[in-house]
Parts: C-alpha cells; sequence; structure tokens
C-alpha cells in the first residue's frame, strides 16, 4: 500500500468529510468548514481523518505486506504515533527520508527550509519484508576484454606486516615478486593453478588478477533509509505530469520514480497495490511502468473521492496506458500497456437507517447490494429494475432473484411485503418452467421454511426488525 494524504499544512483547504456520529468526535468536529491554519483543533482534525482509514487499510493489508505514508514535518509526530497504535511499534521499518527539492527555499521569518518528506513504512506482520536492495553489475565495470570475456583488474598485494606478514606469500608470479614490503594475499598453489588459466595480467610490473563480469555476483544489502537521487523531486513530478496532462492542472503530485523505488523496494512481481489517496495516479503510472520494465503483472487499486476522479486520476492512466508523445522516456512515449476498469462508489447501504426507517435504500440499490452480498455478482443499480408484480430483479444461469421492498417504513411491516403461500406458488412456477431455483428477500414470510424448500425457493429476511420500523 501506498498513500499519500494530505498533509495538514493549514493552507490545503482538505475537509472532514467523514459522516461522524459518535458525540464524542462530533464535538471535536464542530463543524465541517475547512481546516485552516489558525484552527486550534487541526491535529485533532487530521487525526480523526486518518484513523478510521488506517485501521481499514491494515484489515486489507496481507500479512505478507507493507505500507507507506507519505508525510512532511506538520503532522509526521502524529502520525508516526498513530501508525504505532493501528500496527504496532514492533512493524515500524522505516521513516524514509525522501529529498524532495534541490534547494532551500528562503522564506521570510523561517529559519528552517525543509527539503525533505518522509516516507513511512510500517509492515502488517513479521512475515513482511522489504526486497533486499540489489546492486547491479555495470558493464562500465569491466573495460578490458579478452578471448573469454569482459573483464577488471584487481590488485593482489597486502602489507607485509605484522600479523599480516607472511614471508610464503613473496614468490613470482608472471616472473614478479610483489612490490617492495608487500605479499601477496592468494597462496602459491592456487597463483599456479590460476596462473595456468591465464588469469593474471602484468601492469607496469604490477600483477594484478582478472576478474570476469560472469563471475562478479550482483550484491545485495539492506535499503539505505535515505532515498537516492533517483527518486526525483517535486518540480520533476510536476513537469513529468505536465507533460502526461497537458492542461489539466494537478498540485501535489508525486514523482514516479519515487514510488516506482517504493515498490521495488515492498512488492514482488504479481504484488496488488493499493493507493486510497490517488490523487493523480501516480501509483497506478509507477506500477504499470516496473511491469513494462520488469515484465511483471502488478495491479493496482486506486481510490479518489474528489470530482476529479475521472477526468485527471483515470485519465492519467488512460494517457500512459495508451503513450504519451510529449514524453521524454521512450517506454512512455510509447505507451506502458495495461489495463483498468473504473466504478463509481453507488449510494451508501446505511444499515442503521434502515433499521430505523430514516435513510431507506431505493429498490434499485438495495438489489444491487443484495445481489453482490449473497452471489458476489457486481452489477450496477440501473441494471437491477423490478420486474413484475413479485420483484424479479436479476436472473443468473439457474437462480432467480426476488426483492419484496418498497422504500417506505409503512409498507414494509403491511402485508404487502410478505412472501404469502399465493405469491411463493407463483415465483416457484416461474422458476421451474425455466429449471430454475429462486431466492426471494424480503422483510417477512407467512409461510413455513419446509415449504419453500419444497418449492425450491431459499427466503432470505432482509435486515432485523426492519418490518418493524415505522411502527
Ligand atoms: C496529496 S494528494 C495525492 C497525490 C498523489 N500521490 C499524486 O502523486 O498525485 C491527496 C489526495 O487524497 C485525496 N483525499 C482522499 N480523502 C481525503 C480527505 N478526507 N481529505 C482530503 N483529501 C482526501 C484528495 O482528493 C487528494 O487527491
Amino acid at each position: 500500500m501506498y498513500i499519500d494524504p494530505p498533509y495538514n499544512t493549514g493552507n490545503e483547504g482538505w475537509a472532514y468529510n467523514d459522516r461522524v456520529n459518535s458525540p464524542l468526535m462530533k464535538a471535536w468536529l464542530k463543524e465541517n468548514g475547512p481546516v485552516d491554519g489558525e484552527d486550534l483543533e487541526r491535529h485533532d482534525k487530521w487525526l480523526c481523518m486518518m484513523w478510521p482509514r488506517l485501521q481499514l487499510l491494515r484489515e486489507l493489508l496481507s500479512d505478507d505486506g507493507v505500507i507507506f505514508v507519505s508525510i512532511d514535518d506538520n503532522e509526521q509526530h502524529h502520525l508516526r504515533m498513530l501508525m504505532d497504535e493501528v500496527f504496532g511499534e514492533e512493524n515500524f521499518l522505516s521513516a524514509f527520508h525522501w529529498r524532495k527539492k534541490g534547494t532551500s527555499t528562503n522564506v521570510r521569518g523561517a529559519d528552517v527550509s525543509s527539503v525533505t518528506d518522509y516516507q513511512i513504512c510500517y509492515r502488517k506482520s513479521a512475515s513482511a519484508s522489504l526486497n533486499q536492495r540489489v546492486t547491479r553489475k555495470e558493464t562500465r565495470k569491466y573495460p578490458n576484454s579478452d578471448a573469454e570475456g569482459c573483464y577488471r583488474t584487481t590488485i593482489i598485494e597486502k602489507k607485509n606486516i605484522g600479523s599480516y606478514a607472511r614471508g610464503t606469500m613473496q614468490f613470482q608470479i608472471l616472473g614478479h615478486y610483489p612490490r617492495e614490503g608487500r605479499r601477496w594475499q592468494i597462496g602459491q598453489n592456487t597463483a599456479r593453478k590460476l596462473e595456468q588459466r591465464n588469469r593474471f595480467v602484468s601492469d607496469n610490473g604490477v600483477v594484478k588478477l582478472k576478474i570476469y563480469d560472469f563471475e562478479d555476483k550482483d550484491t545485495r544489502s539492506a535499503n539505505p533509509s535515505l532515498l537516492p537521487e533517483s527518486c526525483g523531486s517535486s518540480d520533476s513530478a510536476n513537469k513529468s505530469l505536465i507533460r502526461i496532462l497537458n492542461d489539466i492542472g494537478f498540485e501535489t503530485p508525486k514523482p514516479v520514480e519515487l514510488i516506482a523505488h517504493l515498490l521495488r523496494m515492498a512488492t514482488d512481481k504479481d504484488a496488488l497495490v493499493l493507493d486510497s489517496f490517488a490523487g493523480s495516479g501516480t501509483t497506478a503510472h509507477a506500477v504499470l511502468a516496473l511491469n513494462k520494465a520488469d515484465g511483471g503483472s502488478r495491479r493496482f487499486i486506486l481510490v479518489e473521492c474528489e470530482e476529479y476522479a475521472d477526468a485527471i486520476t483515470a485519465e492519467r492512466v488512460r494517457r500512459v496506458i495508451r503513450g504519451v508523445p510529449a514524453a521524454r522516456d521512450p517506454a512512455l512515449k510509447e505507451g506502458l500497456g495495461g489495463s483498468f476498469t473504473y466504478c463509481e462508489l453507488g449510494q451508501p447501504i446505511q444499515v442503521d437507517g434502515m433499521l430505523n426507517g430514516e435513510a431507506l435504500p431505493t429498490f434499485s440499490t438495495l438489489a444491487a447490494h443484495l445481489l453482490h452480498t449473497a452471489s458476489g455478482v457486481s452489477a450496477g443499480a440501473e441494471a437491477l429494475e423490478r420486474r413484475g408484480r413479485d420483484g424479479l430483479f436479476y436472473s443468473s444461469a439457474n437462480v432467480d432473484y426476488h426483492l419484496l421492498y418498497e422504500p417506505r417504513a409503512g409498507w414494509l411491516s403491511s402485508p404487502d411485503a410478505m412472501l404469502n403461500e399465493e405469491r411463493a406458488k407463483r415465483i416457484s412456477a416461474a422458476a421451474k418452467k425455466r429449471g430454475r431455483k429462486a431466492v426471494v428477500f424480503g422483510p417477512g414470510k407467512y409461510i413455513g421454511q419446509r415449504q419453500l424448500s419444497g418449492m425450491g425457493i431459499v427466503f432470505c429476511q432482509l435486515p432485523y426488525e426492519m418490518h418493524r420500523a415505522g411502527q
């Protein structure tokens, strides 16, 4: 997971936009207006916004998963404490430092210009780990070549003093002794074998050992907490985003290189990556770029609550998939490939509201919710209109789904809403004609379960006591 929530700088204009019902929270959040720098409660509000989100993200994170959160000095200390609470102190991996700008900005009156942000990293559990940093063999390190291949050379002498002194290691190789006051690092037997294999060269009288590129291994080491310069900067992120989106602006993008670096540290080639503060969609871009570079099949889920989810977030992803003519990187110019599905959240189903009759969902919204819960099928609410008087709303290959429902509390407690024998017979007959079973959702029934089973009907009662709502 990677998230980049508002930093709470006091001038972002972010709004606390959750429906909060607990009196404690309500007291904190007296108003839902934008948070400003003068607001003494701004840290409380930010934490109230973050806490449930981090809780949920932790639940969604796999046991071997890790989460990175971008943050700066405004909230990093609070975020660390919050994450210690949600993820456990023992799961803290690092506060990676990312250099976001090259030079300090001279703001009048400020003592310090912050040039770094943090990428706070926690794991879900001890079964998660970051990939080791791999330092690859670089071809330019092998400037020489012969019939066997490309090689570099290394001196094989040591100072011959103190406990390092070894008289037996001062023999001839290629007709040369070690230089004054030195000895070889290898013994005579080894040296003779290497000599036979033509593995030494004399460089102006200094004997060196050849090391071929195929003998050097990639080296692995722990990830430094200071991220490399190759992670880009805020400035480079802005510039490359303009090349992708030209006239469509987005103010706070992260560089693709930064997120790609975090993904390289934390993912396998088939990882699933979630970003629930998607903004301009950099995370999807980084996933696709990395897949293109290493042949991976990582997938992404991006979530964005603002109006621009389609016009900016998804649009950026569409463009990088297809290819960006103005891009400098040839892979991006050509198009990164891949695909995604764009979904909008429907009306929320509020169980509380259903129980007290205050917020009854529409027929189609409830039908979509029930169908998904019961069968895993996702159908847009608009596709689920009521057909006929018995509330048939969807037919799969072998099941008819019915919903006995009107969004009126009075109706739900009336006999009209009940599954009775007459209705059950009609439903059963229609289903049998087409060789199907039937599932009926409704607030209540006037017919026994055994009789229904005999008719091939499964009855599912709508949320507890809903039929008494409004009484
Ligand atoms: C800093 S931006 C993320 C930028 C992104 N990493 C990129 O590279 O483009 C934060 C995003 O979080 C979204 N967001 C989600 N929930 C939010 C909330 N409760 N308050 C403010 N912003 C929220 C905003 O709409 C915004 O797009």
